[in-house]
């Protein structure tokens, strides 16, 4: 197992464009997988975006409940409909920091495996949350430039309640489907 250091907020990699992968079956891409993986694990995240370790590529991962990790490169997406809904992100480059961030609830993702095959899919709801949130790590994008409202981003043992029972309010069905909202930093 090879764990990586983890870049935090200010570092000035994390604003930057990442570039595009140009070679997805280079064997430095599966290592770099492999380590991110292991690096997410161990950090309690469910994605990963490689600026996140210092690497301005375009390569994602993320592990949603018991399934297998998916690893992405150059991955792009658009909505499927309209919907938004919001829900409490975090970011493992920004510990112990909480918002409410609204994303599409219904996304088409494309991308390059690492044996450079074309995937087209479906993602919902959680998924298709981390999978924005990832994508937003390769273009310079922290999940708080998506919060409009300053009040629903600061620490988490501050705010937990306030966010709770703003998201009751607004929607019927706001958290039970995300499972343990503390691990849901990536
Ligand atoms: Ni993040």
């Amino acid at each position: 197992m090879s764990l990586l250091p983890i870049i935090k907020m200010g570092n000035p990699i994390l604003y930057q464009k990442a570039e595009a992968i140009t070679k997805p079956q280079s064997p430095q891409w599966s290592k770099l997988a492999r380590d991110m993986i292991d690096t997410m694990k161990n950090a309690n995240g469910i994605g990963l975006a490689a600026p996140q370790i210092g690497k301005s590529v375009r390569l994602i991962i993320y592990q949603i409940e018991e399934k297998e990790p998916r690893i992405l490169l150059n991955p792009h997406w658009e909505k499927k409909s309209d919907d938004i809904f919001e829900a409490i992100e975090g970011c493992l480059s920004m510990p112990s920091l909480r918002g409410i961030v609204p994303r599409y609830n219904h996304i088409q993702c494309q991308a390059l495996t690492l044996q450079n095959e074309k995937v087209t899919f479906n993602a919902a709801d959680l998924e298709a949350r981390v999978i924005q949130h990832e994508c937003d790590h390769l273009d310079g994008i922290l999940f708080f430039q998506h919060i409009t409202d300053s009040a629903l981003f600061g620490f988490e043992d501050e705010i937990e309640t306030l966010i709770k029972d703003k998201i009751e309010q607004e929607t019927p069905n706001p958290i039970d489907h995300h499972g343990k909202r503390t691990n849901e930093i990536s």
